[in-house]
């Protein structure tokens, strides 16, 4: 069987690909903690005392929303190789699946926070986005931890 054929090379990142999936996956991350850092904790107070939203505030979304897209591509990227091989294979399926279904989800809620009119509804979703938004580190952990501490 050719080397990158056979069962036990399904789901490989190649190395240069990887080193740019973390640098997306950490970009799409941090920005959004950074984001709710200034939302919820950080405000500028202007010259008469009142209390605004940070300017540098804005910076942080526009800096998501960049790496948002970029994570789509990414996506694009592992989806015939990685997601579908990994998938067939039945390697990894618990954690890719979280995976699948936290990125699917992110895309979802983050499009729908362009378009949605009533406050109330915008508030809910911002809060189902960025809660699983923050807790995706956890199956992403699970599943490169089972990749390093595998033969598989
Ligand atoms: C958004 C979805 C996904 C992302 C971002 C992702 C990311 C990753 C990363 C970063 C690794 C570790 C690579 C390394 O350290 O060498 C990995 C390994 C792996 N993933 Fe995924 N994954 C996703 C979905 C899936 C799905 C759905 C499956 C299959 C059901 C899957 C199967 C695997 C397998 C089999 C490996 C081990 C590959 C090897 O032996 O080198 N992944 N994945
Ligand atoms: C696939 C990954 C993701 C995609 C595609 C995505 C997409 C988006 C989009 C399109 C927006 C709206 C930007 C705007 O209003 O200008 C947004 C907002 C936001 N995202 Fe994400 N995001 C992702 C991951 C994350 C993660 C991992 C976090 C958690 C740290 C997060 C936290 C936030 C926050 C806090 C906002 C601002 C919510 C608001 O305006 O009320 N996102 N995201």
């Amino acid at each position: 069987m050719k080397p990158g054929k056979s069962r036990s090379r399904v789901g490989v990142i190649a190395a240069r690909r990887r080193t740019t999936l973390y640098v997306i996956a950490l970009g799409v991350w941090l920005t959004g903690a950074v984001w709710l850092l200034y939302h919820y904790f950080i405000r500028s107070v202007d010259q008469f005392g009142f209390e605004n939203i940070h300017p540098q505030q804005q910076y942080w979304l526009v800096a998501h929303g960049i790496f948002a897209v970029a994570a789509a591509w990414m996506f694009g990227v592992l989806w015939p190789g990685h997601v579908l091989g990994g998938w067939r294979a039945k390697i990894r399926r618990t954690s890719g699946g979280w995976l699948f279904g936290g990125v699917a989800w992110l895309t979802l809620t983050g499009v729908a926070l362009y378009y949605i009119g009533s406050t109330q509804w915008r508030e809910w979703t911002s809060l189902a986005h960025w809660v699983i938004g923050l807790g995706w580190v956890v199956p992403y952990f699970v599943h490169v931890w089972y990749t390093r501490n595998s033969q598989r």
